[in-house]
This record gives structure tokens, sequence and C-alpha cells, in this order.
């Protein structure tokens, strides 16, 4: 990639993180977080945005695809760019590293939590609800990869959207960077917390409901 054009890719890497894949993720989280009150409100709303019409076409158009254009050329970013935190040292640099090595953890969850929740469900007619998670997520080392997984999306979407506001010119002193980096680190914390919640809630409900 040179020049001109990969301006235009990185533009559009950068775009995709957040519409539509970031966006999902938040949706995503937030249903999960039903689970904190209990089986059937977790499986009314996961039922709801399952059996929305032409679901699988909005899987692919809105997450399947610009995902996977989002893992591809974030490899080779994270591949070809100048990660080098220890010598610079400084806290940005660190963000940096860190968005780098989030995104290629994400890639390995999300291919694993895509077979386990949506290809066994095509090919082997598993059915997909409350249950199926409580069991999945009743292993305790899965529950802690889970809680990795978790927490590495959370931080590249909120890491990630500290960056597409300086990309896209939005925050460019750096009083609103700083500003910027704070809302996100609240963000981070929030979308954190919801996650966490959500894994926990499968398997340890008397955590949440009365
Ligand atoms: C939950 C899924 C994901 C979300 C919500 C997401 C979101 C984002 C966002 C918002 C950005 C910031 C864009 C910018 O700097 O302007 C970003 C950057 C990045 N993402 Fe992702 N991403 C996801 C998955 C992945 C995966 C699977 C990879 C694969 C390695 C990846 C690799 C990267 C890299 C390397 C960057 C840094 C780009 C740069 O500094 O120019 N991401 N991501």
């Amino acid at each position: 990639m040179a020049g001109k054009n990969e301006f235009y890719w990185r533009r559009l890497h950068s775009l995709l993180g957040v519409i539509p894949v970031g966006l999902f993720l938040v949706q995503h989280l937030v249903i999960n977080h039903f689970a904190t009150q209990g089986e059937e409100a977790f499986n009314k709303a996961s039922g709801f945005m399952g059996n929305l019409p032409f679901v699988i076409f909005l899987e692919f158009g809105v997450i399947y695809i610009p995902l996977l254009f989002h893992a591809i050329l974030g490899i080779y970013i994270a591949f070809t760019a100048n990660n080098n935190p220890i010598r610079l040292g400084w806290f940005r640099n660190w963000m940096f590293t860190i968005q780098r090595i989030s995104g290629i953890i994400l890639l390995a969850f999300i291919a694993w939590h895509v077979w386990e929740t949506r290809i066994q469900k095509a090919f082997f007619g598993v059915e997909v609800n409350f249950k199926m998670m409580e069991e999945i997520l009743s292993n305790p080392v899965v529950l802690i990869l889970y809680i990795i997984g978790i927490l590495s999306a959370t931080f590249h979407l909120s890491n990630g959207l500290w960056s597409f506001l300086v990309r896209w010119g939005i925050t460019q002193s750096p009083k609103s960077q700083r500003i910027s980096s704070w809302v996100m680190g609240i963000v981070f914390v929030v979308l954190t917390i919801i996650g966490v919640r959500a894994a926990l809630a499968f398997v340890y409900p008397d955590l949440f409901v009365g």
C-alpha cells in the first residue's frame, strides 16, 4: 500500500472499526447484559435479535464482512507498524502497541466465539440460548478466556475511538486529546463492567437476581 491509496484504505479501516463493528459490539454487550436479569430476560432479548427479518444478510452485511475487512487490514497494520514502546515509553505509545495486541487477541477470540455460537448452530442445529452459554462458561478456564476476550474488545474499541477522533480531525489540540483520553477511559470502564457482569451472570446468577 502506498501514498494516497493507503490513506483511503486506512480511513475505511478506521470507519468500519466504529461503524458498524464498534456499534455492533456495544449492542451485543448490552443484549448480553440482560443475562443479569435471569434466563428468561436474556432469551427474550437475544431471541428478538436472532429473529429479525433477513438476519443472515444483516449478520453478513453489518458484522462479518466489515469485521473481516477490518481484521485483515488490521493484521497487516499490526505487523508492519512501528511498535517501540520500550524506547519511547510514553502513555500513547503503549496504547498504540496494546491496540495492536488486543486486535490480534480479538481475532482468535472472535473466531472461536463465532464457531461456538454461530457455526455450530448453522451446521449441527445447536440451540443458542442462556443454557448454551451457561454450559460454555461453566468451565473456569473458558470463563477466564472469555473475560480476556471481553477486556480486549472493550479496550480495543475505547482506545480505537480515541485514535478515530484524532484521525478524522475531531480532536486536534493537545487539550481536546487529553479530555478524550479521560472520556474513553470512562467508556472502557463502563463497557468492561457491562461485559464482565454479563459473562458472570451465566454461571453465578445468584450474584445478580435477588
Ligand atoms: C470487536 C471487534 C473490533 C472492533 C470494535 C474494532 C474497532 C477498532 C477501532 C474503532 C479502531 C480505531 C481506528 C482508528 O485508529 O481510527 C481500530 C483500530 C485497529 N484495529 Fe480494530 N476492531 C475490532 C477488531 C479487530 C481485529 C480482529 C483486528 C485484527 C488484528 C483489529 C486490528 C486493528 C488495528 C491494528 C488497529 C489500529 C489501526 C491504526 O492504528 O491505524 N481490530 N479497531
